[in-house]
């Protein structure tokens, strides 16, 4: 159970380094620069590959052990199990945003702007609630055998970005979140 926890959490440290370097290339159009739409485009692609599809199908047997143990979540893990859908809607279409942007077609800035800021809001409130409200039960309530079901529901490979085989890609995404976690008064949690 600590394994799964530890990395479960590990995972969610990972998505929020990466939700701020998003909103860091977005706030640049505030200050009337051009945001780095290759490195948002890397973001996006390790999130609905990574995320959605390794991250994501371990939490659905957790959640749904976990509503079996305690009906009274049962409601806030099908608002879970929805986000999940929502999330992957929300980033298939920012990433369709940014993949205008760099055919040259002429899409409005707002456009993009409003894609990530709904992307970074329905992914920030689904980490927090996933953090404060649903991994703590799971710890109280599941047992050894629900455990080894959720360590059995991932998929096979390694993380393309944060693990040991990093695929080619990433490596200017990587250097920015290197960058980040060396600044002065940054905060690991
Ligand atoms: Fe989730
Ligand atoms: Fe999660």
């Amino acid at each position: 159970m600590a394994d799964s926890l530890a990395l479960w959490h590990a995972e969610h440290v990972n998505f929020a380094r990466l939700l701020d370097l998003l909103e860091e290339q977005v706030a640049e159009f505030h200050q009337g620069e051009r945001p780095d739409y290759a490195l948002m485009s890397d973001i996006l692609y390790y999130m609905r590959n990574f995320a959605d599809r390794v991250h994501h199908p371990p939490e659905d047997v957790a959640y749904a052990r976990l509503a079996e143990r305690d009906p009274g979540v049962q409601l806030q893990v099908n608002r879970l199990l929805q986000e999940h859908c929502v999330i992957a809607i929300a980033g298939e279409e920012l990433l369709n945003c940014l993949k205008e942007i760099s055919e040259d077609v002429l899409a409005p800035r707002s456009h993009l702007e409003a894609a990530t800021a709904t992307y970074l809001v329905y992914y920030r409130h689904h980490l927090a609630t996933e953090e404060r409200l649903v991994m703590p039960r799971a710890a109280q309530v599941l047992t050894g055998e629900d455990w080894a079901a959720v360590a059995a529901a991932v998929p096979a490979g390694s993380d393309p970005l944060f693990g040991d085989d990093m695929l080619e890609r990433f490596e200017v995404l990587r250097r920015q979140i290197d960058r980040v976690a060396q600044a002065p008064g940054h905060d690991p949690a």
